[in-house]
């Protein structure tokens, strides 16, 4: 019977002046024992990877479950003894089609738009960039290395900005990029009307994740610093590291004030700019020039419109 749809289709072949088609079956997915033999070392070491797990459900489709979960049916691939055109390679892979084949089951805790729109996505940088699935050395989050240095490997400049005399303590392991960044991708962010987006995580309200950390600075306050609500953070304060106190953007503190209350602009109270430094405050006596020890609530106050206490 089978012969003879084969020849069937050589005739049509034939007749319809086409290649002959070739109808071998398609490879057939063959179960994990059959890698054992020529991949020792990675089938050993799978039961330690969180991806074993999709062995253990019985109901798991095959395409769903163990190494062909992610390489595909495998049965050509063995048949040729490891031939790797016969197998989806990811050594053989476009960024796209990592994204696809990892994304059919990890769309759904990723967010599928905000992965697909990563800086990283647009910049070709697919899963694999970043983490490992055989050579991991953490089994949480399947990094090939610590978190900073996977990222180091790409931003070696950012390693420069934290090792300054004042900053974040990243390169300690106190923290990680991704308490500041999500390296999938964020949703549009809102801050700063979206001009710094810079994959950055979003603490509660589409906040600035600083304020997951930093709580005693989201306020409310019955007397807010408005600059904090509208610029951010960042208006006063560089993340990374720098030689200025407080990780400020300047290293003179009412030189920082003064970029906003200079009289200009048209963002103040009364709408003729942010409020002047007062005449009373007379720059050239030393004592004035250190705003933040009379302004002591700079970043918001529940007293007093002045932020002096
Ligand atoms: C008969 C031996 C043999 C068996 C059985 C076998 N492989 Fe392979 N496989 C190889 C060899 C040899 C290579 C290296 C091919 C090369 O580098 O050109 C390879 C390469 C691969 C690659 C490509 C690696 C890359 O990115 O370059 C993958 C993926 C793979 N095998 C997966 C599997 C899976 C999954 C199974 C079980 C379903 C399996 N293999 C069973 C021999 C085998
Ligand atoms: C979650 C998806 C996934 C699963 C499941 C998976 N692999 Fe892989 N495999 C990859 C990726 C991605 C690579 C590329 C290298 C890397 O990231 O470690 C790879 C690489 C390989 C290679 C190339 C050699 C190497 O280390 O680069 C072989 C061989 C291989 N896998 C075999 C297997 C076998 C056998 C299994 C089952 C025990 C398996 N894979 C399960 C994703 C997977
Ligand atoms: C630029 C590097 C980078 C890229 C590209 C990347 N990841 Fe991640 N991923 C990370 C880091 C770093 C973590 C750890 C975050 C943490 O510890 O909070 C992580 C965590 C994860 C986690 C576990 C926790 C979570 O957030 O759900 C999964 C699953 C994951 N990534 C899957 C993927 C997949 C799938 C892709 C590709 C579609 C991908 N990643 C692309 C860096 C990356
Ligand atoms: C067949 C479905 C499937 C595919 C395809 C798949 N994964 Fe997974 N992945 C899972 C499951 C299931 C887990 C375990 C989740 C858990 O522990 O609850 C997991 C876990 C992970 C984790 C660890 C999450 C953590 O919380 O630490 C990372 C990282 C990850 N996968 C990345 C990838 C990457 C990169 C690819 C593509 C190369 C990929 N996965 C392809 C199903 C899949
Ligand atoms: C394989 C290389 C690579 C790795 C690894 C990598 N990145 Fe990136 N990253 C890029 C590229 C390329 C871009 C887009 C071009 C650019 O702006 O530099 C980018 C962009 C970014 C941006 C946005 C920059 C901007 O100007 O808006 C941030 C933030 C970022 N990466 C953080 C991280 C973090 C955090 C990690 C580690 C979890 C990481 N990256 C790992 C290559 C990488
Ligand atoms: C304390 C929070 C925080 C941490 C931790 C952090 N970042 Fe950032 N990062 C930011 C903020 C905020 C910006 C946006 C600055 C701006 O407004 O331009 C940024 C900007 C960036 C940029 C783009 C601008 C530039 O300077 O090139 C890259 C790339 C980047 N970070 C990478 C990293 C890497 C890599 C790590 C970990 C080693 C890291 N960040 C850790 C908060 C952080
Ligand atoms: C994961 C928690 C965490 C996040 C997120 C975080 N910080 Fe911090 N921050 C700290 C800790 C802890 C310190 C204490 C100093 C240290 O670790 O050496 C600190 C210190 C500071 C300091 C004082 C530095 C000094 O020398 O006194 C400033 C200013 C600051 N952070 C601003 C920010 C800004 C702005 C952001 C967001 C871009 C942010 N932080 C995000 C944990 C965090
Ligand atoms: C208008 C400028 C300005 C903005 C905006 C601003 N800060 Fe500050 N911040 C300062 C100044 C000035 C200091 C130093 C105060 C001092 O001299 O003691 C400081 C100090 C700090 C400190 C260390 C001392 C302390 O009070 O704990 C932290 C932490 C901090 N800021 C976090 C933040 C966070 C988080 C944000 C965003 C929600 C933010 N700042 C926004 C001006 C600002
Ligand atoms: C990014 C711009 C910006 C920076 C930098 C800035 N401010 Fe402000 N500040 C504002 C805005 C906007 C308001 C609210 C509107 C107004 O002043 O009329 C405000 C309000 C104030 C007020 C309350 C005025 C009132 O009576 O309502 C004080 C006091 C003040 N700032 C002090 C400071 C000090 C001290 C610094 C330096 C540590 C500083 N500001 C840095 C933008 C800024
Ligand atoms: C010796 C304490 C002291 C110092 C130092 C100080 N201020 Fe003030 N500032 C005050 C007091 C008190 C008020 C409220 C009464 C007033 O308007 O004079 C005030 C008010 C302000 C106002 C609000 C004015 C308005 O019209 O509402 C601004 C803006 C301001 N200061 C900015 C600054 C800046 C910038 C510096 C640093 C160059 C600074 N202050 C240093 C005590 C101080």
């Amino acid at each position: 019977m089978q012969r003879q749809g084969r020849n069937r289709v050589l005739l049509f072949c034939l007749v319809a002046g086409l290649p002959a088609l070739r109808v071998e079956a398609a490879p057939q997915f063959v179960g994990p024992t059959a890698c054992r033999t020529c991949h020792p070392a990675i089938v050993a070491d799978f039961y330690r990877n969180p991806h074993h797990k999709t062995t253990l459900d019985a109901a798991a489709p095959p395409e769903r479950s163990g190494c062909e979960g992610c390489h595909g049916p495998a049965s050509d691939h063995v048949a040729a003894k490891g031939d790797k055109s016969k197998i989806q390679a990811f050594s053989q892979m476009a960024p796209r089609q990592v994204l696809d084949n990892c994304l059919r089951c990890h769309s759904e805790s990723l967010g599928r738009a905000n992965i697909r729109r990563s800086q990283h996505t647009l910049a070709g940088i697919a899963c694999n960039k970043c983490h490992s699935i055989h050579k991991a050395k953490t089994q949480k989050a399947l990094l090939a290395k610590e978190q900073r240095d996977v990222c180091y490997g790409c931003h070696e400049d950012i390693r420069a900005q934290f090792m300054l005399p004042v900053k974040h303590r990243v390169n300690e392991g106190f923290m990680t990029c991704s308490d500041c960044h999500n390296p999938h991708g964020a949703p549009a962010y809102v801050r700063g009307m979206g001009a710094r987006p810079r994959m950055m995580q979003t603490a509660l309200n589409d906040e600035e994740p600083c304020l997951k950390c930093h709580i005693d600075k989201r306020g409310p306050f019955a007397f807010e610093h408005a600059a904090i609500r509208v610029d951010g953070c960042g208006a006063c304060h560089l993340p990374h590291g720098t030689a200025n106190a407080r990780l400020l953007k300047r290293p003179v503190v009412f030189t920082l004030c003064l970029e906003c209350h200079n009289g200009a602009g048209e963002f103040g109270r009364q709408a003729d700019g942010v409020a002047l430094t007062p005449s009373t405050h007379n720059l050239a006596d030393p004592r004035f020039r250190n705003c933040t020890t009379c302004h002591l609530r700079i970043h918001g106050s529940n007293a007093i419109r002045s932020l002096t206490r």
